[in-house]
């Protein structure tokens, strides 16, 4: 401490971070602000196990498997610890850790502490009470007002595009999801700290905004005073508003439920320039019976509805689903409908999955639990069906003239990677200066998952429309 210099106040010695995430936007998202929260206390990111000196394993409960993951990793990190004489720490956050983190604690010692996903904002204090051997390592209450209003104002951003979180939690209750359980009530952000954000983003040069929450679309809020009409505001009138946002060229939200729909945001399809013709919106079956088991609390008609409405607004927009194959009491005739959904939308991406029990949720205790063999089979023939709906929707790109957004280098030397306002990705060969840029691209070739391109002429950005 003698030879710290008069008035220049101490450095914390840089300290190694690791951070793996798993499961969902969210996490991503919570994974950033952990970096930015756990920055003054001097960790700084590596890309090496070998080069931290605290790793943590942002967990997803979603399936059994995304839950077993996280198990046996902490196996291989206690190695890790071992070797590295202790210096090594290890803390699990996310969804696991709010499930069961008691469990956690039990079953793997190694674990320095735990912290839900409201909770990580008081890291500092945990890391501190770690230090001393003193007080809870479990952090676990539900708290997102408090959560938010206590993360640090600024943000490191990495490349052109973010996401800002909007909505937390879930009161939907599907009797399959655990969401509820891990991530607590639906909460939505304020207006003003949400466009405070977006405007610091725009300030960092992030172009592409994804405003993100379980529940997207449930986001509500007070009007901001300045705002003439006052009352209430809706998804729609937030994206309105983030895209009069100098420098903001694109907006995308994710994930929403097909519920919260509203007209408001169909229309925000029609009228937003910036806002991405694309529309993540699970359905999870298309049988009426198993909809309802699922307490997902709308029919596979009420469905084709909102995707006739939102091509009504943006004939143009690509869509994307999650399914679930195989909740209990799925038949064969269930099964068959879903097929029929899919054929009718026609989807340009989609996340499927066999039905995963989950302690604690509902379905997980009904009778009539399909066969394992059964859900493979039945998984095998929907992805069959999506895969060839997601290759006819990038093929038909092709000679196509589309705006891309490049976030990062490509596998290959020289070769920029980005996002059509479709999220199909494109690569552009000898496109390194491109990254971080918007540029528009003609289309040459498609794949099932992706896009090869060639730059068009700067100009051409202007004068061409897609
Ligand atoms: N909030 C979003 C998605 C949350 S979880 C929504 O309402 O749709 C992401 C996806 O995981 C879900 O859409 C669902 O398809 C899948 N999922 C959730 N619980 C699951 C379970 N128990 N087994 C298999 N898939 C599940
Ligand atoms: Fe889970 Fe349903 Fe909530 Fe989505 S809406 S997070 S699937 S409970
Ligand atoms: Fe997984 Fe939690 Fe997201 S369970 S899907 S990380 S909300």
């Amino acid at each position: 401490m003698g030879e710290t210099p008069l008035n220049s106040p101490a450095q914390p010695a840089t300290k190694g971070l690791f951070i793996k995430t798993y499961g969902c936007q969210m996490n991503v998202y919570d994974s950033e602000r952990m970096k930015d929260v756990l920055k003054p206390l001097g960790y700084a990111p590596v890309d090496t196990l070998d080069a931290a000196d605290l790793v943590v394993l942002n967990t997803c409960h979603i399936r059994e498997k995304a839950t077993e993951k996280v198990f046996s990793e902490l196996g291989r990190l206690k190695e890790l610890k071992e070797e590295s004489g202790g210096r090594l720490r290890i803390a699990v956050a996310g969804c696991v850790a709010q499930a069961e983190g008691g469990e956690i604690l039990r079953r793997q010692p190694a674990v320095d502490l735990v912290v839900g996903p409201q909770s990580y904002h008081r890291l500092p204090e945990m890391i501190a009470r770690m230090a001393r051997k003193t007080g809870d390592i479990l952090e676990t209450d539900f708290a997102a007002e408090e959560k938010f209003d206590a993360l640090p104002r600024a943000r490191q951003v990495d490349g052109p595009s973010a996401f800002l979180s909007v909505q937390e939690g879930c009161d939907k209750f599907c009797t399959f999801c655990v969401v509820p359980y891990t991530r607590g009530a639906e909460f939505s952000r304020g207006v003003d700290a949400i466009v405070s954000e977006a405007r610091e983003l725009a300030r960092q040069g992030v172009s592409e905004i994804v405003l993100i929450g379980q529940n997207v679309n449930a986001w509500h809020g007070a009007a901001p005073s300045g705002d003439g009409r006052g009352g209430e505001w809706r998804l729609g009138d937030l994206i309105r508003h983030v895209a009069r946002i100098g420098g903001v060229e694109r907006i995308r939200y994710t994930t929403s439920h097909p519920r919260d729909m509203s007209d408001d945001l169909i229309e925000a399809h029609a009228e937003v320039d910036a806002l991405s013709p694309f529309l993540h919106l699970p359905v999870q079956s298309g049988s009426d019976r198993i909809l309802k088991a699922m307490n997902r609390q709308h029919t596979a008609a009420d469905y084709l509805r909102i995707v006739e409405k939102v091509r009504a607004a943006r004939p143009d927009i690509a869509m994307a689903s999650d399914f679930i194959v195989g909740f209990p009491g799925e038949s064969e005739k269930d099964f068959e409908e879903t097929l029929a959904l899919v054929r009718e939308v026609g989807f340009a991406q989609a996340y499927s999955f066999k039905y995963s029990p989950r302690p604690g949720t509902p379905a997980a205790s009904m009778s009539l639990q399909v066969d394992e063999r059964v859900k493979d089979e039945r998984l095998a023939r929907l992805q069959g069906l999506l895969r060839n709906q997601a290759t006819a929707f990038n093929q038909a790109s092709v000679g196509r003239k589309l705006d891309v957004l490049f976030t990062r280098e490509g596998k290959l030397e020289g070769q920029a990677l980005g996002y059509s306002p479709y999220m199909q990705p494109v690569h552009v060969a000898d496109g390194a200066h491109l990254i971080g840029r918007m540029a528009r691209v003609e289309i040459v070739a498609a794949t099932m998952t992706s896009l090869s391109g060639q730059l068009l002429a700067a100009e051409a950005r202007i004068e061409v429309s897609a």
